[in-house]
């Protein structure tokens, strides 16, 4: 743990009462002007920290900012997901930073995050708009155990997390729309995008890209997506701690990918199922060339959608564009 992220963590735990610059030179080893001199560091990126004679450092506000430091001392001890964050200011995808680390030597659940993207990419090649500041877009390093064909598990895992991470950080409730998007009022508020380094019975990496519209007003959406796309700011009239959500995020994938390594995928399912606003609907899906219709009646143990066409027979689908007919 480096200097930044204890004091902050410190602060963090003491938010009520404060602590002295003495305690956090004993706990932390360092001299009480080292103390003094990070404090100051942390007030220029926007923390707001008082300091009082009587009771010491305490930390009033944070930032609207992703600071590695910050989300680690946050995020606290994990298995995988987040033992090491890095934070650009502007990349082109955090998929394509990722990719690159994965040739090396970086460790899985290593964490990507850029405050804006200027390539950024959804699902089928899409554009996905990364404005500065204004949501979470981050990728994430994994090298799963799993056979290849597993593959849609990261995306059910992810999605699980998702949902489940907004709902304790916001309160509100979204729902799942099979493969991989984040509904609420049946708006897209978020995307995952799995990318795969993967031979026939392996997968090299994995790399778990996701894209919430946390703090976007409306007007800051391209007017074609405005009646498509929301905003977790929008749905619940104010702004939202961007910070707080992502370590919220990184502790949930984390608890799911432990279970997901020792194939405990059936909970993980079922909680998918509940959430899910596209199984028992009647679905069209574009796989490549051909068009799959039928009621999504499940998922299977490797992710795959089940539907049931008219003439009674069971489809597998791993992936494509799926949109849901009305009732
Ligand atoms: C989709 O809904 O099609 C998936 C969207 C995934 C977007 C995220 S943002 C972080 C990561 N980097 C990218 O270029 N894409 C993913």
């Amino acid at each position: 743990m480096n200097l930044d992220e204890s004091i902050l963590k410190a602060l963090r735990s003491a938010t009520g009462t404060g602590v002295s610059g003495a305690d956090l030179s004993n706990k932390l080893g360092v001299s009480r002007a080292a103390i003094w001199a990070r404090i100051e560091e942390l007030r220029q990126l926007g923390y707001e920290i008082e300091a009082s004679p009587h009771t010491g450092y305490t930390l009033k506000k944070s930032p609207d900012v992703l600071h590695a430091d910050d989300l680690r001392s946050r995020l606290g001890e994990t298995d995988t997901i987040g033992r090491s964050i890095q934070v650009f200011q502007s990349t082109d995808s955090t998929n394509d930073v990722v990719q690159h680390l994965a040739s090396g030597t970086t460790e899985e659940g290593a964490v990507v995050f850029a405050e804006e993207q200027t390539k950024g990419r959804g699902r089928l090649g899409r554009h996905w708009i990364s404005p500065k500041s204004k949501g979470l877009w981050f990728s994430i390093l994994l090298r799963p155990k799993t056979h290849p064909e597993s593959a849609p598990r990261l995306t059910i895992m992810a999605a699980v997390a998702l949902v489940e991470a907004i709902e304790n950080q916001t309160g509100i409730e979204a729902e799942i729309k099979w493969p991989n998007d984040i509904l609420i009022g049946g708006k897209k508020v978020a995307g995952i995008l799995v990318e795969l380094m993967a031979e026939t019975d392996r997968i090299r990496c994995g790399i778990l890209g996701i894209g919430i519209d946390v703090n976007l007003r409306r007007s800051q959406f391209p007017a074609d997506l405005r009646d498509l796309a929301t905003s977790l700011r929008e749905v619940s009239g104010a702004p939202v701690d961007r910070p707080a959500l992502a370590a919220a995020i990184l502790k949930t994938l984390d608890r799911y990918y432990s279970r997901l390594e020792i194939s405990d995928f059936g909970p993980i399912a079922r909680k998918w199922e509940d959430r899910c606003s596209t199984l028992g609907r009647e679905v069209s899906i574009q796989v490549g060339s051909r068009i799959v219709e039928g009621t999504a009646e499940t998922i299977d143990e490797f992710g795959a959608l089940m539907v049931r066409t008219r003439f009674g027979q069971v489809e597998r689908v791993t992936g494509g564009d799926v949109s849901m007919k009305r009732f």
